[in-house]
């Protein structure tokens, strides 16, 4: 069973229920799933995952301090160990969402493989957008279960 790690940071909701479609997807693919709050993702989270979600509001046109934490505390300790982990990635925002680019820029220096295309949400996710989140959650787990 793959393991899927779905880490985000969310102050009024929108990015967590983002955060929950990518898991419902995930375990329409029967992943395993794990959802963490990224202040509170580990170290050893990110190793013993097959796979990695990362989600983040817009904040400022940058990616959100909870998740760039996350990122800053995880990356020495991981380095080498993650080439490849297929990760995917999605943002809400406000009706701008340049901090994807921001995001992205940090997963190519991690060496994960970007799956699919980053999916941007504006505010709370529609039924377009959670069609999309669920099934980004699916092709991660494909992708996992390919890659094993
Ligand atoms: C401090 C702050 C800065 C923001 N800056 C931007 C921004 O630069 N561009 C944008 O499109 N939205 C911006 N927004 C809107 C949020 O990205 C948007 O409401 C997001 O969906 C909130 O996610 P959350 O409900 O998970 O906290 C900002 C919101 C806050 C609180």
């Amino acid at each position: 069973m793959e393991k899927i790690l779905i880490v985000y940071h969310s102050q009024s909701g929108n990015t967590k229920a983002a955060a929950e479609n990518v898991a419902e997807g995930a375990k329409q693919a029967r992943a395993k799933v794990t959802v963490k709050e990224a202040l509170r993702a580990t170290v050893k989270d990110l190793l013993s995952c097959d796979a990695i979600a990362v989600g983040t509001p817009d904040y400022f046109s940058y990616m959100a301090g909870g998740l760039k934490d996350f990122f800053d505390r995880t990356y020495y300790p991981t380095q080498g160990s993650v080439t490849d982990k297929p990760c995917g990635i999605f943002v809400t925002h406000g009706g701008g969402g340049k901090a994807v680019e921001s995001v992205k820029n940090i997963c190519a220096t991690f060496k994960f493989k970007v799956i699919g295309k980053p999916v941007l949400i504006k505010d709370r996710p529609d039924k377009e957008a959670i069609t999309q989140l669920v099934n980004l959650g699916k092709l991660l787990t494909q992708t996992a279960k390919q890659q094993k």
